[in-house]
């Protein structure tokens, strides 16, 4: 790409099928890169960054080298300023940022943001080094320890595939998503809250687990059923099942059964529920509602919980009421 002129990146949002709160502990993921992200079309050149959003309040200016990006007004300049610090940008781009992502409601619209940032400012990298940069600029813009699943789905997706994950390695396995399969997203009403704190309290807890057991993807049950603190044994059965749970969750999608993969989806949701503590009431009953109603093979809680959606896995032809996703290529220039 030059180092000026016009420049549009796109980014997509992205869904996690199954595999919560395993990224940062190495273990396995299965998101899709989804139909809605964000499109920044600006102007390269110069050392400034200034972009408007068309759904955001107020203009995100700062020059670069930006040293503070947690500092940056508006808060939602933090992830552009957070993408601007990770990828070393030294050419700025004034410009207009749009999404048809809902904002906060865990189709991860700042991984799709800070995706496109890095794009638009020339980060030319391999999916996966770029997934990384975002990565540690959310790290950056929120203070808040998460893992790499959101960036490197919204960098690396594939048409029409899910993508299982090994967080260890970073290796990427294309999963087709069947036809017949309808992936919906719908919103529990309930904004999430409690977020910041109460990840990283779970990820210290999954850290003390594996301090003890080595890495919890691969630890015995008798190990952590051994645990002393029942809470971090809950925690690290959590990460172990789950990552079970998503190699027969891709098994099941590659041999098209939905049934099977429906109700690995509801364990997940009862493992998330009971031993990782991330539910609400109201994702709860959403899930119970959801899993009663003809043609939803299984739904459960996605992303990181406290509030925020559930996914589904429907027949073709049912409406759930909220967005019907499909799976998409990755972030790349227009
Ligand atoms: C958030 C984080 C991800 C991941 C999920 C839970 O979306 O950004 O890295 O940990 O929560 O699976």
């Amino acid at each position: 790409m030059s180092r000026t002129g016009a420049v549009t990146a796109w980014a997509p949002g992205r869904v996690n099928l199954i595999g919560d709160h395993t990224d940062y502990m190495g273990g396995l993921v299965l998101p899709m890169a989804v139909q809605l992200g964000t499109t920044i079309t600006a102007m390269r050149g110069g050392d400034m960054v200034e972009l408007t959003s068309a759904q955001m309040p107020g203009t995100v200016a700062f020059s670069l080298p930006v040293r503070h990006p947690e500092r940056i007004e508006p808060p939602w300049g933090r992830y552009v300023a957070g993408g601007a610090a990770e990828s070393e940008a030294a050419v700025g781009i004034s410009g207009r940022v749009e999404s048809d992502l809902p904002i906060g409601s865990g189709l991860s619209s700042s991984a799709s943001l800070e995706v496109a940032t890095a794009l638009a400012l020339g980060d030319a990298g391999d999916p996966a080094d770029v997934a990384r940069r975002c990565q540690l600029a959310e790290q950056r813009a929120t203070g808040v320890p998460c893992g790499i699943m959101d960036q490197l789905a919204s960098a690396a997706g594939v048409a029409g595939h899910a993508l299982l994950i090994d967080c260890s390695t970073l290796a990427i396995d294309p999963v087709p998503v069947p036809d017949d399969a309808a992936v919906w997203v719908v919103h529990s009403g309930q904004e999430r809250g409690l977020v910041d704190s109460a990840y990283a309290q779970r990820r210290a807890e999954c850290e003390a687990a594996a301090a003890v057991v080595g890495p919890l993807p691969h630890a015995s049950a008798d190990d952590i059923a051994a645990l002393p603190d029942p809470v971090v044994a809950a925690r690290a059965r959590h990460v172990r099942s789950e990552c079970m749970r998503v190699t027969d969750f891709a098994a099941a999608l590659r041999a098209g059964d939905l049934a099977v993969a429906g109700s690995l989806m509801l364990d997940s949701h009862r493992s998330l529920r009971d031993d990782f503590a991330v539910s609400t009431d109201r994702l709860d009953s959403l899930v119970e509602s959801l899993a009663s109603t003809r043609g939803v093979h299984g739904a459960r809680l996605t992303g990181a919980g406290f509030g925020g959606c559930v996914v589904a896995l429907a027949e073709p032809g049912v409406d759930l009421g909220g967005w019907q996703v499909t799976a998409s290529a990755g972030a790349h220039l227009r």
